[in-house]
């Protein structure tokens, strides 16, 4: 792929600071800080994650290079995994860097450093409130996925690890929720190498240990 690259910047700067940059690899100028002009160095290769792991975790913790959050619209501090990421993460830079971003649409996905995390990025993923089932819910949470994963791609992220989107605060049913992670990393065209699904309890570990035993059709 020959896609956009992140002109890494700089995880404790001020987010302001990352757009308006010129490639330090070919010279080109980026107004939003990334690679958008085929540098040959932006390409990597695309396949199929070669890893998709089910673990029990605090997703603060791991040493990934980039952990997903399962964010809101407004990109504002929550609770949950957002709240234990901000604070992991440090609450004054994550909410600078958030509020740099200008909220993100539900199903889409953006990336801030990591800050103090062990993570070098965080990639906030903002999925649906479940309504019943009939509002597309099924087909944001999938977006929220696909969209992660092309922003891990633009940030040349190879291991991100994902809470399970959603299926606190947002009421979306854990099991269904499982089979559209699995089924949508599964079909993906990434550079991304490995995916940790994060459990926070032995019943989501479970499912999407089932559901790693046993993939549906690619
Ligand atoms: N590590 C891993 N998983 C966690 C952690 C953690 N530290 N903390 C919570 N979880 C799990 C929950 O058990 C749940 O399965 O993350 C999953 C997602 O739950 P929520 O954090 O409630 O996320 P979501 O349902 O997507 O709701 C998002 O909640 O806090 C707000 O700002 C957030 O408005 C947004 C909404």
């Amino acid at each position: 792929m020959v896609g956009p690259r992140p002109l890494t910047p700089d995880a404790g700067g001020d987010p302001a600071c990352w757009a308006n940059r010129v490639c330090p690899e070919c010279g080109a100028f980026s107004a939003d800080g990334y690679h958008r002009h085929g540098c040959p160095v932006a390409a990597g290769s695309e396949g199929m994650v070669a890893s998709i792991e089910a673990v029990k975790a605090d997703i603060t913790e791991l040493a990934v290079d980039a952990v997903v959050n399962a964010a809101n619209s407004a990109l504002a501090m929550g609770g949950g995994v957002d709240g234990a990421i901000h604070r992991a993460a440090g609450v004054r830079d994550l909410t600078a860097a958030c509020a740099a971003l200008g909220g993100c649409a539900t199903g889409d996905a953006k990336a801030t450093p990591g800050f103090a995390l062990p993570a070098r990025w965080i990639i906030h993923a903002v999925g649906p409130v479940w309504h019943g089932g009939d509002h597309g819910e099924a087909e944001l949470l999938a977006s929220c996925y696909r969209r992660s994963v092309e922003v891990a791609d633009e940030i040349g992220a190879r291991s991100v690890a994902f809470p399970a989107i959603s299926t606190g605060v947002y009421g979306f049913p854990g099991d269904l929720a499982a089979e559209i992670a699995v089924g949508t990393l599964q079909d993906l065209e990434t550079s991304v190498e490995r995916v940790l699904l994060v459990a926070f309890d032995d019943h989501t570990l479970d499912r999407y240990q089932r559901l790693l035993r046993h993939p549906g059709p690619r």
